[in-house]
């Protein structure tokens, strides 16, 4: 049988968990032959293209109080900002010059910018391109604002499967969470979900169970980004989550969606130059470039103070350095 068979996951057999929680710890060569595994199931579907985002981080403000995250309302050291809808739509004008098709809407939970991100939704589809929203958990009712408005997809990670980490590192109730993904779907906009990677209290089994919890989600999108301690929150002292346990959830990702969207976060290079290299190589089809203007950027700490902010530049040799080619077919050269 093929190691890298994951009929028994798709099937939900009882031996699910245990064969996903082997293939998470792989390492050396295995690791390798499954991360190639991942890269054949990705050119077979046809998921070869990467896809650019461009991200603007378009307010700071939260009201959720999630332990690893800088933007969190105990922070006080926080400047605070949220853009006008002209300072977005600017950006957004920028971004579709560079030839990037996707614009991603990002922002603490943030009611008051719930009626901007309408007006700007509208106006930034009217250049013709998709607009994906990661704005965090919002009534039904806004959901279908920002339907109706035109966006296209939403991002709402589970962050981890476990109710009794979530209610721990989040505050919050993950049914709640999870309702919030269904209304996304049930609305028709393409769903993105996925987790962290080295929380406090995670195990390996707690890491297979987020998979197996994707499965039942079915996201269009899915991704698994390292966790990286946030100066001035709770959790400013633990350690980086493990890159090698990201890059094999990745490369399982890939083999369980074979068409889904599977980025190469910031996080992997923040802690390993060349990280998001090696999350193309496991499987990855997508980077989001970042456009927040850098006073602002500073103050959108959510992977630290110093993250590493990905450029097109950056991105585009990522691609080429994974062999692979951008969504469109433009080429480094081209735009040079
Ligand atoms: N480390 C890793 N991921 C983080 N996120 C926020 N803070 C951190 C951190 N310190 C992720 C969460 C959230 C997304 C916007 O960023 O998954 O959903």
């Amino acid at each position: 049988m093929n190691v890298f068979d994951l009929a028994p996951v798709l099937q939900r057999d009882q031996s699910a968990k245990s064969v996903l929680m082997d293939l998470l710890t792989v390492s050396g060569d295995k690791q390798q032959a499954l991360f190639a595994k991942a890269r054949d199931v990705r050119r077979e579907h046809g998921s070869d293209a990467v896809k650019v985002r461009g991200v603007v981080e378009i307010s700071n403000h939260c009201q959720k109080h999630c332990e690893y995250c800088a933007l969190r309302p105990q922070n006080k050291k926080m400047a605070r900002y949220r853009m006008t809808p002209d300072t977005v739509l600017d950006i957004a004008e920028h971004i579709v010059e560079l030839g990037i098709k996707t614009v991603f809407l990002q922002a603490g939970q943030d009611p008051k910018s719930d009626d901007a991100v309408c007006e700007i939704i509208q106006r930034v589809k009217r250049q013709g391109i998709e607009v994906l929203l990661n704005l965090g958990e919002k009534s039904q009712e806004t959901y279908r604002r920002y339907r109706d408005a035109g966006a296209d997809s939403y991002i709402l990670k589970f962050e981890t499967s476990s109710r009794e980490m979530y209610q721990r590192i989040v505050g919050s109730s993950l049914d709640k969470r999870l309702q919030c993904a269904q209304w996304i779907k049930d609305l028709g906009m393409k769903l993105g979900t996925g987790n962290i990677i080295g929380l406090p209290g995670q195990t390996i089994e707690v890491l297979a169970e987020d998979l197996l919890l994707a499965l039942d989600l079915q996201p269009n999108f899915m991704s698994s980004s390292p966790f990286i301690p946030n100066e001035d929150t709770p959790l400013e002292n633990l350690g980086f989550g493990d890159v090698d346990v990201t890059l094999n959830s990745i490369a399982l990702s890939r083999i369980m969606f074979p068409t889904a969207l599977i980025p190469a976060v910031s996080a992997l290079e923040k802690i390993r130059p060349g990280g998001q290299l090696q999350g193309m190589n496991a499987g990855a089809n997508v980077l989001t470039v970042n456009f927040t203007p850098k006073e602002m950027r500073d103050s959108y700490s959510i992977y630290s103070k110093d993250r590493f902010v990905v450029s097109l530049d950056h991105a585009l040799r990522t691609i080429a350095a994974a062999g692979l080619e951008r969504e469109g077919g433009v080429s480094v050269t081209q735009l040079n």
